[in-house]
């Protein structure tokens, strides 16, 4: 069964509908909601109405649509998310943590790990991955390093990966899950960036396939789907009850799911399924390697490629910082990068990323480089470089404690009482209750006067 079919089938019996959603498939739509989304956005928004299925207990169309995807995914089962990876990493760690349990996790973490913590009380054990100075990126962990923390916190239940980083770097998933096991700790990854790998192998192995027990992609990031549509998979196998993990995910996300955003996932799936998706995605990764092999002959730029997922273009120009290269590119050639750091910048690509876009990049960068285009920008010229955290209070016990603001200059270890991120890439500098260090002081100072600590 399809949504797209089932849906067809149901506008040919012309119901008369006297439920939510209230625009009634686009009878209502304010005016500038037709001028910038369409009426067909709008008539295809249904909700659980007669004979349709429910995303929170599917037995129908969607559990179907979700077994059919769970085959191509090759997992135990896969759910289908309208709420973005951030919902299913919320509710991952909700299915396997229960209040007190340790969980390990990679700092390079996005911040919807942060808000696992604070709803299921868990206590975090921060492992830093490898800092590379060269590029300002994390790398990979050092596996002797994990189980070294595993033989000392023999009560670690899971632990929590970004594979790939937000830059693309690439773990030994396979290594990695063969170290949980042996320590009977879950392994949950977030690859809200590799949701390409399914379809395109040689581009990164999907850690389902190695070993993961759980596995969170985005489809928006590299996978060309509508904001924010995401898949979980349940590991073929692991011991995780897809009942359980269903029932975590019904605490989490809306009860409204967006049909646009399932039928955007039903078709964007058989899709790349089929030959012509495959011929597609072949293509793209075909240009992209075109492109990184002709800027690569561009004398003064480096691109990154250990270890990389190749779709994410990680540069660097001689005697220019990331920010500014990426106030360059901004600048003069009106190309926006996805983030930039004190030594490199990050151009993502994704299925929507067309041979003309990498061309007029490529060009950007040829000239660019042959005119020596030089700008001066201090703002945002420092780099936080991630140091140990020294967590006081676990984040379930001191997100709701009384705070206080306090002068940066004279917050040194003191409780911090904020969440503090730089967006993108959204990996916590500071939580609350962590104490605050003079690393912290030094990089904030340029952005701050204030912060917020423990009363
Ligand atoms: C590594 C990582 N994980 C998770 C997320 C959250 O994904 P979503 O936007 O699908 O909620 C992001 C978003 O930037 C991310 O970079």
């Amino acid at each position: 069964m399809s949504i797209i079919n089932f849906l067809e089938e149901y506008k040919k019996l012309h119901r008369t509908l006297f439920t939510t959603p209230s625009h009634g498939q686009g009878s209502f739509i304010a005016p500038l909601a037709l001028k910038y989304i369409g009426k067909k956005f709008f008539s295809n928004d249904y909700s659980e109405i007669d004979g349709f299925d429910n995303l929170s207990n599917p037995r129908g169309i969607i559990k179907s649509l979700q077994d059919y995807a769970s085959k191509i995914y090759d997992s135990k089962a896969t759910f289908f998310l309208t709420n973005g990876s951030t919902s299913g990493i919320v509710a991952a760690m909700y299915a396997l943590l229960n209040r007190g349990d340790k969980v390990l996790i990679s700092r390079n973490c996005h911040k919807s790990v942060y808000n696992g913590l604070v709803l299921t009380g868990a206590v975090p054990v921060w492992i830093l991955p490898n800092y590379n100075k060269d590029w300002g990126i994390f790398e990979g962990i050092s596996l002797d390093y994990l189980e070294e923390i595993f033989r000392v916190n023999k009560d670690i239940r899971a632990f929590v990966l970004t594979n790939p980083t937000y830059e693309g770097v690439m773990s030994d998933v396979s290594r990695i899950s063969i170290i949980c096991r042996k320590y009977n700790v879950k392994l949950i990854v977030d690859e809200a960036h590799g949701a390409l790998w399914n379809f395109h192998k040689a581009v990164g192995t999907p850690s389902l396939l190695q070993g993961a027990d759980i596995v969170v992609q985005s489809l928006h990031k590299t996978l060309g789907a509508l904001n924010p549509s995401a898949l979980l998979h349940i590991g073929k196998d692991s011991t995780v009850e897809p009942k359980h993990m269903q029932q975590a995910l019904n605490l989490i996300t809306t009860t409204s799911p967006s049909y646009p955003l399932l039928i955007n996932i039903e078709a964007l799936i058989k899709y790349l399924d089929s030959e012509k998706g495959k011929l597609y995605v072949f293509d793209y990764v075909k240009n992209v390697n075109r492109f990184i092999r002709s800027i690569k002959t561009i004398p003064n730029l480096e691109v990154y490629s250990a270890n990389n997922d190749v779709t994410k273009v990680l540069i660097k120009v001689t005697n220019l910082s990331g920010y500014e290269l990426s106030d360059i590119l901004f600048s003069q050639y009106k190309i926006e990068d996805e983030l930039a750091n004190d030594k490199s910048v990050l151009l993502l690509t994704g299925l929507g990323t067309t041979k003309s876009k990498l061309k007029k990049l490529e060009k950007a960068l040829f000239h660019l480089c042959a005119n020596n285009i030089k700008i001066t920008q201090d703002d945002n010229s420092k780099k936080f470089v991630p140091v140990e955290p020294r967590v006081r209070y676990i984040p379930s016990l001191i997100w709701e404690k009384p705070c206080k603001e306090v002068e940066l200059k004279y917050s040194l270890s003191r409780v911090c009482m904020e969440l503090i991120v730089d967006y993108p890439p959204g990996i916590p500098i500071l939580l609350p209750g962590e104490v605050i260090k003079k690393e912290h002081i030094e990089y904030l100072s340029s952005k701050r006067q204030k912060i917020k600590v423990l009363l």
